[in-house]
């Protein structure tokens, strides 16, 4: 594979003979987590497998990931900014990769490249296990990018009471609506469009949240999606709120801390949605084996 970038060096899989080889690709990638959850994942299910790291130039996704999988590479997450090239990428796309717009697990099967996103099961299973109810919830979605839309299918299928897709601009989150209307019919949610600038006014938001999510990328930059006057509207002290960022206490996440709001970052979901991919590539008959908690209490300690 031709590379002039180190972090790819490890992941040709002509270089591992006999080993099923799967990577992460992203840009930049050099922080990511995922070789060292599915390090843990392989040596609970004794599956022999290396997982490695690419960084493809922002534009040669494709390029990158064809000599993956043409020099023996099995399987590959992708994460930041690759997941709409990679659904491209996909020959056969799962209902709900097609769905959420974005794909964050492919692999190759009799020669034909497959494509999954389990971001939204990973959300949902770490929102259950730590024992967040989701069904008759009120739950407020913050943004209207990528990772709102991966994870608004299965936040329906559990059937909440309401979901509100909150975003700066109007059009988008308008648009998010409209794509999820008629599952939203079928669960009985309520579900509905806001501006960030609605959630402040109370005639607009008339009563708080039981869950909001922020799937904005504001955290990234230190900032909060939201105003004093919206944070007064949505939170009480039984609100939950989850920012998928993890690492860190983000601005949002320290806003809920202040009106005694229980909080959690989205390293949880990073693994979760890791054992998904896990079980996608090496068999579902592994899921009573793999304990993504355990993998997410030593990535914590
Ligand atoms: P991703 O795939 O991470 O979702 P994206 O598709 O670029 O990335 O979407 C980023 C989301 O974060 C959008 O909802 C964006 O709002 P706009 O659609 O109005 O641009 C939101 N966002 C980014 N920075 C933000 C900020 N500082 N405050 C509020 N929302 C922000």
């Amino acid at each position: 594979m031709s590379s002039s970038n180190p972090a790819d060096l490890h992941t040709d899989p002509s270089l591992f003979p006999g080993v099923d080889v799967y990577a992460v690709a992203g840009n930049p990638i050099s922080h990511t987590k995922s070789p060292d959850i599915h390090q843990r994942f392989a040596e609970q299910a004794k599956q022999k497998m290396h997982y490695g790291r690419l960084q493809p130039e922002i534009n040669s996704f494709a390029a990158m990931a064809t000599s993956f999988f043409a020099a023996g590479g099995k399987g590959m997450n992708i994460t930041v900014p690759f997941k709409l090239d990679a659904q491209i990428f996909a020959d056969v796309l799962t209902a709900r990769a097609q769905r959420a717009g974005a794909v964050n697990t492919l692999w190759i099967k009799d020669g034909k490249i497959y494509g999954d996103n389990t971001d939204g099961t990973g959300l949902v299973r770490d929102l259950l296990a730590q024992g967040i109810a989701i069904h008759q919830s009120r739950i407020l979605l913050l943004g209207a990018g990528g990772a709102a839309r991966g994870v608004i299918g299965p936040l329906l299928e559990q059937s909440p009471k309401s979901l509100v897709i909150a975003n700066r601009s109007n059009a988008k989150a308008d648009e998010l609506v409209k794509l999820f209307a008629d599952l939203a019919t079928k669960r009985e949610v309520a579900l509905e469009s806001r501006t960030l600038a609605e959630l402040e006014d109370f005639k607009k938001t008339p009563y708080p949240f039981d869950l909001i999510i922020n799937a904005t990328a504001a955290g990234l930059s230190d900032e909060s999606p939201l105003s004093k006057q919206a944070v007064t509207n949505i939170f009480v002290p039984s609100s939950f709120a989850y920012d998928m960022v993890y690492g860190k206490s983000t601005a949002f996440m320290q806003q809920a801390l202040k009106k005694g709001a229980r909080v959690s970052d989205g390293l949880g979901m990073l693994v979760e949605q890791a054992a998904d991919a896990f079980l996608l590539w090496r068999g579902e008959q592994l899921a009573t084996i793999i304990d993504p908690r355990a993998v997410l209490a030593k990535l914590r300690s």
